[in-house]
């Protein structure tokens, strides 16, 4: 006789993998699919309480692994070889599509309790010490597994980007700058007109821009914050803006069409060039070492005046010459200058009154300079086996 509806779902997979679809009452693809989403929950969930618990010794480790992979891919008498025989072969030829379908997924599944997959993932415990818990409370308490080694789960890190990041920030945070940001999604006025950037004007071609719309981009640069901020506050202002930048850029070892900027920005009366080099300098020695020199060559961008390129001499060779600074001696850091009057203007600030410096710099390459990491890729994989070096 068919189950009725309750004694269906109080089964265990165990009992409905000995029964047929029609004895369970699966008659159309719908309870198929609803049917076999139930067998994968139960396997992840079979699975992954086995990672998270982990395992004492390799010996456990091993044991309890193949008892799991056993449970479900044994050949004689698997949960799947049981699932194939009652529900696959025996199935109406009308269902026979979407239980082999199914089916098809469920074993791709599983390949997820093979015992190298799962060998991999069962963590090793140290075990817990116990000796210290005094044996009368434990049993006053009642506890009878105390020995028991605690769940461990792996401890993650903060990214290599964001612990860049954060060290840049900290050191303009300690001069007094405050940290802002903006959208990510931003006008073509903020990323380019307001910035002195014209359309026409060829600089636009230096930045590969992804356009969402004739109006919209994927802001190429964090420079458009430098206006809205100077809207929002006015001068004077200090502030520093992190985040997320997009170029039409194929991907190789130092490009990714995602990247992260830091900009800089200082505005207030008497602001001069000298501002710009002292800090700077003080930044590049704080953050490299008191021993390197900085460099300032000339430099263009539209939206500074003069502008500059920072380099560094070579924190891998010491200015020698090597392969990291192809053989000159130098590292170039960050694009800066003095900005443009027309730029402040655009923010709303009158420039006979105020005058400003800014910079931009390339976080990940900061990254890839600090930790000796010789592919941008790398950063953005999300391989643990990388990440969990940092
Ligand atoms: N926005 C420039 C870029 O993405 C970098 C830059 C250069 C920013 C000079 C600045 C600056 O604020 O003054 O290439």
């Amino acid at each position: 006789m068919r189950p009725s509806r309750t004694q269906t779902l109080a089964m265990t997979i165990d009992e409905k993998v000995r029964k047929t679809l029609a004895e369970l009452g699966v008659t159309d693809a719908a309870g198929v699919e609803a049917l076999f989403g139930e067998v994968r929950a139960a396997m992840e969930q079979e699975r992954s309480s086995l990672v998270s618990h982990g395992a004492s010794s390799e010996a456990e480790r091993d044991r309890l692994s193949k008892s799991l992979r056993d449970r479900w891919l044994a050949r004689q008498n698997g949960l799947l070889a049981n699932i194939d025989e009652r529900w696959l072969k025996t199935s109406p030829k009308e269902l026979k599509p979407s239980v082999g379908k199914s089916f098809n997924g469920l074993r791709q599944a599983a390949a997820a309790l093979e015992m190298d997959a799962l060998v991999k993932g069962v963590g090793l415990k140290i075990p817990t010490k116990v000796a210290a818990v005094d044996a009368a409370e434990i049993r006053g308490a009642g506890l009878r597994d105390l020995t028991l080694p605690g769940y461990c789960r792996p401890l993650g890190s903060l990214h290599p980007v964001t612990q860049m990041q954060r060290e840049i920030e900290q050191i303009f945070l300690n001069l007094g700058f405050r940290i802002e940001d903006g959208p990510e999604i931003e006008s073509v006025y903020y990323n380019f007109d307001a910035l002195n950037i014209p359309e026409s004007h060829p600089s636009r071609d230096d930045w590969d821009t992804l356009y969402i719309n004739a109006q919209t981009v994927l802001r190429t640069h964090t420079s458009p914050v430098q206006i809205r901020a100077m809207e929002k506050y006015g001068a004077p202002l200090y502030i520093i803006i992190p985040g997320k930048c997009y170029r039409h850029d194929n991907p190789d070892a130092s490009h990714t069409p995602m990247f992260h900027q830091i900009e800089g920005l200082a505005i207030d009366s008497d602001i001069t060039f000298a501002d710009l080099k002292g800090t700077l300098d003080f930044f590049a020695k704080k953050l490299f070492g008191e021993k390197i020199h900085t460099r300032f060559q000339p430099s263009f961008f539209p939206f500074t005046e003069p502008s500059g390129e920072v380099a560094i001499s070579c924190i891998f060779c010491g200015g020698e010459g090597c392969r990291v600074c192809k053989e000159s001696g130098w590292i170039e850091v960050m694009g800066c200058g003095m900005v443009h009057p027309q730029v402040l203007h655009n923010g709303g600030i009158d420039p006979e009154k105020y005058s400003g410096w800014a910079f931009g710099l390339g976080v990940d390459r900061y990254a890839m300079m600090k930790y000796d990491i010789n592919d941008i890729q790398l950063l953005f994989q999300s391989d643990v086996r990388f990440l969990e070096q940092f």
